[in-house]
């Protein structure tokens, strides 16, 4: 089968051998258009899709002078490098599919492209709805006005496409990513009592799909306790004594990310559970935060009232036993 990036293809090996020595002082350049403001940029841009004036050589034409960078060649390690793969940009308008018609380009290369990722002057909405032209499945269903499209996070803040291992997409090394803008969360998961997220084992895409849902917080399900439930089955009703709090909301208690209490518990017991319940009925709280008691040794509160995920014993009501 020929294609356009056939005759590329030969070269390549030559070229990095040949290349890769000049690449970086190339690698740092930024475009000349970076520092126009966003709306001339965008004009520009816009001028460029009405003519609509494409390379008649696709790739060939724009790696005569991108070839250089080892970066832009990484492309051909990836699905959106490899015409075989259907309904790719190397299969129809290859570099243009996701940077724009050439136009003038270049002559002198200050014409703008589209470009990605933070820097770029071109808006995030512009640059997802390049992606999204070919990306807009089920997946993506409530990407449109989710908190990463609200927030203005492009597709590319979180993707690479110019490598044949984009590292958001690998569980080695998802978390990495997604706590690089979530500080938060990577402090609560390195804390005593954690799902384990820092050995890998678990990724923030278990529960959340970064691309949006229409549950809270981007959740995988409808609820919090759906969500906990599809791992930690045992916890789901419905059970003769219930408790209200969990049947509610798991994070009335736990913090999914983690926390320095034992099982992730946002507060130590007893002050988790007095935050619902006055101290009154209790004949010993005279001696509450004094010296050690049931109330404050031990398991708290659970020294007692140990069910507290609710009970199906007869007389549980009281989650005792
Ligand atoms: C005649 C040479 C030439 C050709 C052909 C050319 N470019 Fe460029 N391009 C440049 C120059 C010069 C720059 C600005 C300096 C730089 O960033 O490398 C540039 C910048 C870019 C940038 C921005 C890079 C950055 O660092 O932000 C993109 C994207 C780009 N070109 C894509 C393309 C695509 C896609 C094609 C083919 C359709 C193409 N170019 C064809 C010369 C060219
Ligand atoms: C699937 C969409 C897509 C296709 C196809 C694509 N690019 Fe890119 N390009 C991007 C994104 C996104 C970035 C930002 C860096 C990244 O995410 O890897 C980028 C970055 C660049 C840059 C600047 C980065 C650098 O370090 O030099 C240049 C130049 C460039 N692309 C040229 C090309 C050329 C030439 C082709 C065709 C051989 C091409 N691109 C095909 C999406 C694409
Ligand atoms: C011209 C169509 C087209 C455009 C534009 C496009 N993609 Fe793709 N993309 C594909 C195809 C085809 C695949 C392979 C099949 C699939 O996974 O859907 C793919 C796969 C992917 C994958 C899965 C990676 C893998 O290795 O399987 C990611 C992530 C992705 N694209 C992100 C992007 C991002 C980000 C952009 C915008 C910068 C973009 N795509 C633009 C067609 C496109
Ligand atoms: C907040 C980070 C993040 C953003 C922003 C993001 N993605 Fe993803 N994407 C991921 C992660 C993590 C995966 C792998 C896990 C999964 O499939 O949910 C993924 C997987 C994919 C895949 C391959 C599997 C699938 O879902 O089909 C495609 C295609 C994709 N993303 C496209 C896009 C496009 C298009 C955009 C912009 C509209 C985008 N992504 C924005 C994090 C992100
Ligand atoms: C075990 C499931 C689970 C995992 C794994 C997980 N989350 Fe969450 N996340 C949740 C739940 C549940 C909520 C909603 C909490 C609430 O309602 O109080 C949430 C909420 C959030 C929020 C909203 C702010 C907040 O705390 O309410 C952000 C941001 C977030 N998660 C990011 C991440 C990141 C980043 C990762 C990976 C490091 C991750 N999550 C891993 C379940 C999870
Ligand atoms: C480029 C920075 C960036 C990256 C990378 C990123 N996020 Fe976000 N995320 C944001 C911003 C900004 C918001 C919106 C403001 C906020 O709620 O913190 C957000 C919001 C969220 C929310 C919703 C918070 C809420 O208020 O309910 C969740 C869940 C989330 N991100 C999960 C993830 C996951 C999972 C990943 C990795 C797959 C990820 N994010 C990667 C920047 C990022
Ligand atoms: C994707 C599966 C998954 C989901 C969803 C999930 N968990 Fe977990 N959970 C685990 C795994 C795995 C462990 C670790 C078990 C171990 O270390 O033995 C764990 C452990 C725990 C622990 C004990 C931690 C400790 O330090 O002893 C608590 C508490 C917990 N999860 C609560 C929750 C809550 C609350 C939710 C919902 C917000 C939830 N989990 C959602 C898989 C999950
Ligand atoms: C009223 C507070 C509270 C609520 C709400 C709550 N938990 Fe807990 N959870 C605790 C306490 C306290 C512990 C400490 C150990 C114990 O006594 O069971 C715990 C421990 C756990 C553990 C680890 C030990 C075990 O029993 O496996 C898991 C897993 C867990 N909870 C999951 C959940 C899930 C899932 C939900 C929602 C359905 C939930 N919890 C709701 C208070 C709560
Ligand atoms: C988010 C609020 C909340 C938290 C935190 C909470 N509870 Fe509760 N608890 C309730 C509610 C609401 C009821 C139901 C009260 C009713 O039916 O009168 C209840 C009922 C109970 C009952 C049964 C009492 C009865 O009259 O049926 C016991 C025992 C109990 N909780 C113990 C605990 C313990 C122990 C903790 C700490 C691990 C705790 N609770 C944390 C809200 C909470
Ligand atoms: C030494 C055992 C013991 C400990 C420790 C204990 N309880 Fe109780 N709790 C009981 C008994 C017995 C009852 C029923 C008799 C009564 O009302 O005094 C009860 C009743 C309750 C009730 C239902 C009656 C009411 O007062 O509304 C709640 C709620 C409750 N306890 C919460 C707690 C909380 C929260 C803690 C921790 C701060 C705690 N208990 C610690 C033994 C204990």
């Amino acid at each position: 089968m020929m294609n356009k990036t056939t005759g590329w293809f030969s070269t390549k090996l030559v070229n990095l051998l040949v290349l890769t020595t000049m690449a970086f002082c190339f690698n740092v350049m930024s475009a000349p258009w970076d520092d126009q403001p966003p709306k001339e940029v965008e004009a520009l841009l816009d001028k460029k899709f009405a003519e609509g004036k494409y390379s008649s050589k696709g790739a060939d034409t724009c790696l005569m002078c991108h070839r250089k960078s080892p970066k832009v060649m990484e492309l051909f390690d990836g699905v959106h490098g490899n015409a075989d793969v259907k309904g790719s940009p190397m299969a129809d308008l290859q570099c243009e599919a996701c940077h724009g018609p050439l136009g003038s380009h270049n002559r002198g290369g200050k014409e703008p492209m589209i470009t990605f990722g933070s820097n770029s002057p071109v808006p995030a909405e512009k640059q997802n709805s390049v992606c999204m032209s070919c990306h807009n499945d089920d997946e993506r269903m409530a990407w449109s006005g989710n908190h990463h499209d609200n927030a203005d996070v492009s597709c590319a803040n979180c993707h690479q496409v110019h490598t044949g291992h984009d590292p958001i997409a690998d569980r080695a090394t998802e978390v990495a990513v997604c706590t690089n803008c979530h500080t938060q969360q990577k402090a609560d998961m390195n804390k005593r009592s954690s799902h384990p997220l820092k050995w890998q084992q678990m990724v923030c895409s278990d529960c959340h799909n970064p691309h949006g849902t229409l549950a809270d917080a981007s959740l995988k399900q409808m609820s919090v306790n759906e969500n906990c439930y599809s791992c930690h089955a045992e916890k789901r009703g419905p059970k003769l004594w219930e408790h209200a709090p969990v049947t509610e909301d798991c994070a009335a208690c736990h913090n999914p990310h983690g926390s320095v209490n034992e099982a992730m518990l946002i507060s130590k017991p007893p002050m988790l559970c007095q935050q619902c319940h006055a101290s009154v009925g209790h004949t010993s709280n005279a001696v509450f935060g004094g010296n050690p008691n049931a109330f404050n040794a031990g398991q708290s509160c659970m020294n007692c009232h140990s069910q507290v995920h609710g009970s199906n014993h007869p007389s549980g009501k009281l989650l005792q036993r």
